[in-house]
């Protein structure tokens, strides 16, 4: 771990309050040329002495701006306190977790959640064809399972893109090369020369994993370009911790981005997506047009809350890597047990291995049971399936009760 360490509350508080003390302060300063100040003093009344001990709340008090993208080299001044710890988290997140080699090889910034982690890997690499290739749009295709996030499609449209969905197995819901060909072949009858190929590390119903390889060997094989980029909005803090061996991160040359999502798993504010991509590649989406913000602008959000970030950051700090290898293990024997109860009682479900998402078919529970339980849907109107995500409440009591009632 170059990064990541246990620290404790005493050291987190010194080391945000240190990086607060950088950044501007509204009441000292003055600034008079920022759209922005602490929060409103009239609906947020602190109390100095509860704040001194609160670096969080303190943070989001004190209301740094986080526009833009801190890893690039010049940023916004007066929150460099800040941005310094926004750009630990992201070295920390590439190299520990993510297994980059350094941090200097990683770009990213902490967005607003998957969602808008996802679509900026795409509107890079969108404009990347266009500018480096001469595609034209309708020349742009984004590949995906079926089972992918709907970010994808919100993606294509935005941009103007077509997406293809490649049918999965609905044994073991795994995309298998004959699907990959099918989807390609019906894209490049459509005109689609370029690709943009998604992953996921975890999909949002299933838990499902994706193998990058079929996707790299069917577009490599038919000698067509593509860029690949991993959704880990749902698994990037639990299924790199799983010990199953994978080739999603960046140890795997082919990958070039991934998306992780703090405000799943890591159980912090709304928020804290987080967006991570080699060096070489924020420049495809630098809006030149925001000549006002120092550094410019590649993101998609503009301003952003630069608490979200020390919040994910004091999080993974206090539990330090050993800690959270725990955590993700105790939720891993949860949802063992209740697999195991599920297995025992001959009901249908999918889970994978490395996965804490266990997703129970129709035939083995009825809607109102599902409603009881506050099991979600594949589809509100229509539901196959209903999933159990087992979290830091869902104890083995809460899932017992399920179990009984089934
Ligand atoms: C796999 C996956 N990707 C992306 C997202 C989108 O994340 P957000 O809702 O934070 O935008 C989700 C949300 O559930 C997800 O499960």
């Amino acid at each position: 771990m170059q990064f990541w360490k246990k620290l404790t509350p005493e050291q987190i508080h010194q080391q945000v309050f240190e990086a607060l003390g950088k950044n501007v302060d509204y009441k000292e300063r003055l600034p008079l040329g920022l759209p922005a100040s602490h929060l409103d003093e009239k609906v947020f009344t602190p109390q100095g002495a509860m704040l001194r001990e609160a670096p969080f709340l303190s943070t989001l008090v004190q209301n740094p701006n986080h526009i833009g993208c801190h890893t690039l080299g010049d940023s916004e001044s007066f929150f460099a306190g800040t941005q310094e710890i926004e750009r630990e988290l992201i070295a920390l997140c590439a190299v520990d977790i993510l297994n980059g080699a350094q941090a200097g090889d990683f770009d990213g910034y902490v967005a607003s959640g998957g969602t808008e982690a996802n679509i900026q890997a795409m509107w890079i690499y969108r404009n990347y064809f266009m500018r480096e290739r001469g595609a034209q749009q309708a020349e742009i295709a984004i590949l995906c399972s079926e089972d992918a996030h709907y970010s994808m499609h919100k993606a294509a449209n935005l941009l103007g893109v077509k997406g293809y969905a490649v049918e999965i197995s609905p044994e073991d819901r795994s995309i298998r090369s004959g699907g990959i060909r099918k989807a390609v072949e019906q894209a490049q009858a459509a005109g689609a020369k370029y690709f943009i190929v998604v992953c996921n590390m975890m999909t949002t119903m299933f838990g499902s994993v994706d193998h990058p390889e079929p996707y790299i060997k069917v577009l490599e094989a038919a000698g067509l370009p593509f860029k690949l980029h991993v959704d880990g909005a749902y698994g990037g803090f639990f299924f790199p911790f799983s010990k199953i061996e994978h080739t999603l991160d960046f140890s795997n040359p082919k990958v070039t981005s991934i998306t992780l999502d703090a405000h799943k798993m890591v159980q912090a504010p709304y928020g804290t997506g987080l967006f991570l991509i080699r060096k070489g590649w924020m420049k495809y989406t630098y809006t030149e047009e925001a000549k006002y913000v120092q550094g410019l602008d590649a993101t998609l959000s503009g301003s952003r809350s630069g608490a979200n970030a020390i919040s994910v950051w004091m999080i993974l700090m206090t539990y330090g890597p050993h800690g959270w290898f725990e955590k993700i293990h105790i939720l891993k024997y949860r949802t063992e047990w209740l697999c195991q109860q599920l297995t025992g009682r001959g009901v249908k479900y999918y889970r994978h291995p490395g996965s804490n998402i266990v997703t129970i078919h129709k035939s083995g529970i009825s809607s109102d049971t599902a409603a009881q339980f506050g099991l979600v849907p594949d589809s509100h109107i229509d539901p196959t399936w209903y999933k159990v995500v087992v979290m830091d409440h869902v104890t083995v009591d809460a899932l017992s009760q399920l179990v009984e009632a089934l």
